[in-house]
């Protein structure tokens, strides 16, 4: 991408962005400058990526033509200097902050393009997608932007704002319940006399197989449970374990959950 990007916190996020956004070749090293509070978090990212640090961030601003914000919500209330500082007119705002409306962070830096994307945990694996959604002064060359910036982390998904909470619950901790799943199934295995590094092996190749198929061949879980399932057999007895412990029910509650629990720090985290 022909255009020079300002990151504004770099932190974890921004490291796994930076990392997906220079293997995918979006943008060169030279293209990105960053700023953080922490000069040693700055030392870091510039040995580990070649990045460009800033010690004024109005500075780093004032070149960008992307400023990619990635500061923490509570930390929202330190970077009203934006909305006095010198920035270009076609500037587009990227924020990956949590909790927080495109609404709320035009109040601190001042009305313009804005976008939000909500990015994966999965940036390393090159897998999971990231919430997209952008206000209406965004053009359609900055929502392409946007998906390439996204794309670089793995997959995209426009979605309306006020789904932006629940995706925190849902999409954004979603891996954390398929680790406690994939736990529980590896101590199945040991459990039944398998060494835990083969029983590791056979759950994370049987847990990718089984994305992938039904990613792949677009049917529904229920579907090739009740085609494998032999009527009395070994699967189906499987089956109904889990249901006796409400499994579904269980899984369905804990995103619930999540959801709720993510728009109540949403309130929480508002910036006044
Ligand atoms: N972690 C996740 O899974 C996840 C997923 C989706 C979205 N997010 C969002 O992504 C954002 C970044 O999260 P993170 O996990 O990368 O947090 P993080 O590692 O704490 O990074 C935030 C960085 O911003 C720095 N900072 C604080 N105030 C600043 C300021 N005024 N100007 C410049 N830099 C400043 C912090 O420095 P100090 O630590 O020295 O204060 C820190 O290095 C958050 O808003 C979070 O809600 C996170």
């Amino acid at each position: 991408m022909d255009k020079q990007i300002f990151f504004l916190g770099a932190g974890n996020m921004a490291e796994g962005i930076i990392g997906g956004l220079l293997m995918n070749k979006v943008f060169e090293p030279y293209q990105i400058t960053i700023y953080d509070v922490s000069e040693p978090r700055m030392d870091y990212m510039i040995e580990k990526y070649g990045v460009i640090s800033t010690p004024d961030p109005a500075s780093g601003l004032a070149d960008a033509d992307i400023m990619l914000l990635a500061v923490r919500p509570q930390d929202m209330g330190q970077i009203r200097w934006i909305k006095e500082a010198e920035k270009k007119e076609s500037l587009l705002t990227i924020s990956i902050v949590s909790s927080t409306l495109i609404s709320t962070i035009a109040g601190v830096i001042g009305e313009g393009k804005i976008a939000r994307l909500m990015p994966n945990t999965l940036i390393q694996a090159q897998h999971g997608y990231s919430a997209l959604c952008a206000n209406a002064a965004c053009t359609e060359e900055d929502k392409a932007a946007l998906e390439e910036i996204g794309n670089a982390i793995g997959q995209t998904m426009y979605v309306e704002e006020k789904l932006f909470n629940a995706w925190t619950g849902f999409a954004t901790s979603g891996p954390l319940m398929v680790y406690k799943f994939i736990y529980g199934m590896i101590e199945g295995g040991v459990y039944s006399g398998f060494p835990l590094e083969q029983s590791k092996k056979i759950v994370y190749e049987n847990i990718i197989g089984a994305g992938l198929t039904l990613r792949d061949t677009g049917d529904y879980p229920l579907q090739i449970v009740d085609r494998m399932a032999t009527p009395g057999g070994v699967g189906i007895e499987q089956f109904k374990t889990l249901e006796e412990g409400n499994f579904t029910n269980l899984c369905m509650d804990a995103v619930w959950n999540a959801v709720q629990k993510a728009e109540k720090m949403a309130e929480k985290y508002k910036v006044e």
